[in-house]
């Protein structure tokens, strides 16, 4: 039996040491090509091998990410589970940045930054965090990670979901009547929600018109749900007043696209949250475990919600 493991070659050292330190019977390649195709049960990667089919008796397709819509799930074999990546590591970065993205936000960090290319010194009227209303569309793993974070600064909180959700301190809202209570109390808005065919484009100027003027956005998802132009003409419109990409379509973000020269946005390539390997591994393993002992795994994903 054997675990397949199909991505970098340093996070590949990682799990390599875990798993020969915990489950020596289990024979671990990085290379297809050294093992008995039919021996392989186990496999994370990021995106399928376009051989997938020889992996005839796969059992488990790990996402060496949190988001499984780059898997092309209609290509998996119906009795192979599909698991995300849920592991510590990637929600304490996942904290920390959105945390950063909130807090340039509420201190109108793009606007100092812009002032600085300048050489303007000058104060911009101050909002106490008790007035910055917060909403996270998508209350997942790493969604309620971060609410529990923001917490202590004092920001009124709210999240949307599909299902109906409760979490202290947070006012919770789900499905398409409470995206519009989320959406109009909302001076910050924080997207965590996976890829799906609900949520393509789902960030558009009808989304941004129904946000309190002057709104800002930090965009954690994924590309694909961002309707860039639309983000474009509503910032120069001034219906939304600032904001923090991640994640873009395509990915690089092309050189001389208007975001990266945009004065009140700030851009990074994707690095929001890294799923790190110690932790990773670590619960790759309990989910093996777990497969084995025909316990649940966590982060199974759905196939028919795509998530
Ligand atoms: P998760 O635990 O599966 O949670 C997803 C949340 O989104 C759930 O609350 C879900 O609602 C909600 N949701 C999904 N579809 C919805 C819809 N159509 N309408 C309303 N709510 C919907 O996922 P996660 O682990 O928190 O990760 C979320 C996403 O973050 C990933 O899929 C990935 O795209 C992104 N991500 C980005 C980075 C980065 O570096 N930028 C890193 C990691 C992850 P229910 O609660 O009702 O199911
Ligand atoms: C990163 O975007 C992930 O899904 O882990």
């Amino acid at each position: 039996m054997a675990f397949l493991f199909l991505s970098d070659a340093h996070r590949g050292r990682i799990f390599r040491d875990a798993f020969a330190r915990t489950r020596p019977d289990l024979a671990f390649a990085t290379d297809a090509g050294e093992i008995d195709p039919d021996s392989v049960r186990y496999l994370i990667t990021w995106t399928l091998p376009q051989d997938l089919g020889r992996y005839r008796r796969l059992e488990v397709l790990f996402s060496i990410g949190a988001g499984v819509d780059q898997l092309q799930l209609d290509r998996v074999p119906a009795g192979v589970a599909v698991v995300r990546m849920v592991e510590d590591g990637i929600v304490r970065m996942m904290q920390e940045y959105a945390t950063l993205a909130v807090l340039a936000l509420h201190r109108e960090w793009p606007g100092y930054v812009d002032q600085q290319k300048r050489g303007e010194w000058r104060a911009r009227p101050v909002v106490q965090a008790g007035q910055r209303r917060v909403g996270l569309l998508g209350l997942g793993m790493l969604g309620q990670a971060v609410l529990e974070r923001l917490a202590p600064f004092g920001f009124p909180l709210a999240g949307w979901s599909r299902s109906p959700r409760t979490l202290p301190g947070v006012a919770c809202h789900h499905g398409p009547a409470g995206l519009e209570a989320l959406l109009a109390c909302t001076d910050i808005l924080v997207c965590m929600l996976p890829l799906t065919p609900e949520t393509r484009g789902f960030l558009d100027a009808g989304l941004f018109a129904r946000l309190p003027r002057g709104a800002a956005l930090a965009h954690l998802g994924r590309g694909g749900q961002l309707d860039q132009e639309a983000l474009l003409a509503a910032l120069d419109d001034g219906q939304i007043s600032a904001a923090v990409v991640d994640v873009t379509d395509p990915e690089p973000l092309p050189a001389g696209h208007p975001l990266w020269s945009h004065p009140r946005v700030m851009i990074t390539p994707h690095v929001a949250s890294i799923t790190q390997p110690e932790t990773a591994a670590a619960a790759v393993l309990d989910n093996i475990r777990r497969h084995e002992t025909g316990r649940p795994m966590i982060g199974l994903v759905d196939r028919d919600r795509g998530y």
